[in-house]
């Protein structure tokens, strides 16, 4: 039943179906959305990959990268699920609305499953953005620790013109990273944002001709490989953490966590 109303066949969609590759060398990991005909358009099958990337990351990726093949990063969801016929296997948003809460609700969270595993301690993840990154293509950028982007892109939450919500899991890093006032004229209006004002607000670490984005986020990998893992994984839990603590709190974190590293540096026997 769940899968006719929204998933469909969720947990074995092909790579093609997913419309991404996928490729691991050494320490880093690249996603690549592979749709470029459709602009990258993102369908169920591709967030039922991305979880089942997250799921089975290899142990030795430090750094996954995130990026898209062709003119655009990602042009959001398949505009399909719009039509009463849906994205074949996958529903559509017609058949969601006769599904029951709970079915819903595990549809839309294994979704999401697929970008919440982006932040997790142990790697750094880097989109690589260029062109547009629309509705859920801008919220897999947003998924990322780092955004890199190239001076053509054209963020967009296109979501409220279409009358939904972002609810893949955007909503948050957005208005941590530009504030509340900020996030609300973003998705609001459903306005472009240039490179420009997106590395003014912090959306983007760093802006760069298109040509030079793939240099830019070697660098950047390089930089991040140069540090120690453990380390690397113990700071980023206290800076993810350090919002929600109080000060007190975080000296705390702060002190449990170098107990851990001194000692596996430096305790002997
Ligand atoms: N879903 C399905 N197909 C898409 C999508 C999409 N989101 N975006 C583009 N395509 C398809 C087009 O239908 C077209 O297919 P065709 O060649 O078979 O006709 C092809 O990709 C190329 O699209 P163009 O519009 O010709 O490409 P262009 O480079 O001129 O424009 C742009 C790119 C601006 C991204 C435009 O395609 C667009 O506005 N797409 C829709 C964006 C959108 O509203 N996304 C939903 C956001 S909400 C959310 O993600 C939850």
């Amino acid at each position: 039943m769940a899968d006719a109303v929204l998933g469909g066949r969720a947990a074995g969609f092909s790579e093609t179906e997913a419309g991404l590759r996928f490729e691991v060398d050494g320490e880093i990991a690249t996603i690549t959305l592979d749709r470029p005909e459709k602009r990258n358009a993102q369908t169920f099958a591709t967030w039922s990959a991305l979880a089942r990337i997250g799921d089975n990351l290899p142990e030795q990726v430090r750094v996954v990268v995130v990026q898209g093949e062709g003119p655009s990063f990602s042009a959001g969801i398949d505009l399909r699920m719009f039509t009463p016929e849906g994205v074949p296997g996958q529903g559509s948003f017609s058949s969601a609305a006769a599904a029951d809460n709970d079915t819903f609700d595990e549809r839309i969270a294994r979704a999401q499953q697929g970008f919440t595993w982006l932040r997790r301690p142990e790697i750094v993840s880097i989109a690589a953005v260029h062109g547009h990154a629309i509705g859920a293509g801008f919220q897999l950028a947003l998924a990322c620790d780092l955004r890199i982007v190239a001076d053509d892109v054209r963020f967009c939450m296109k979501e409220p013109a279409l009358g939904l919500v972002p609810d893949l899991t955007g909503t948050k890093p957005l208005v941590d990273l530009v504030g509340t006032a900020k996030a609300i004229d973003i998705c609001l209006t459903a306005r472009i944002v240039g490179a420009e004002e997106a590395f003014r607000l912090g959306l983007a670490e760093r802006v760069v001709a298109r040509t030079e984005l793939a240099q830019a986020v070697q660098d950047k990998i390089a930089e991040l490989l140069s540090t120690n893992r453990d380390a690397a994984t113990a700071t980023k839990r206290l800076l993810q953490g350090a919002r929600e603590r109080t000060l007190e709190e975080q000296c705390a974190a702060e002190r449990k966590e170098q107990a851990a590293r001194i000692r596996a540096l430096f305790a002997s026997g």
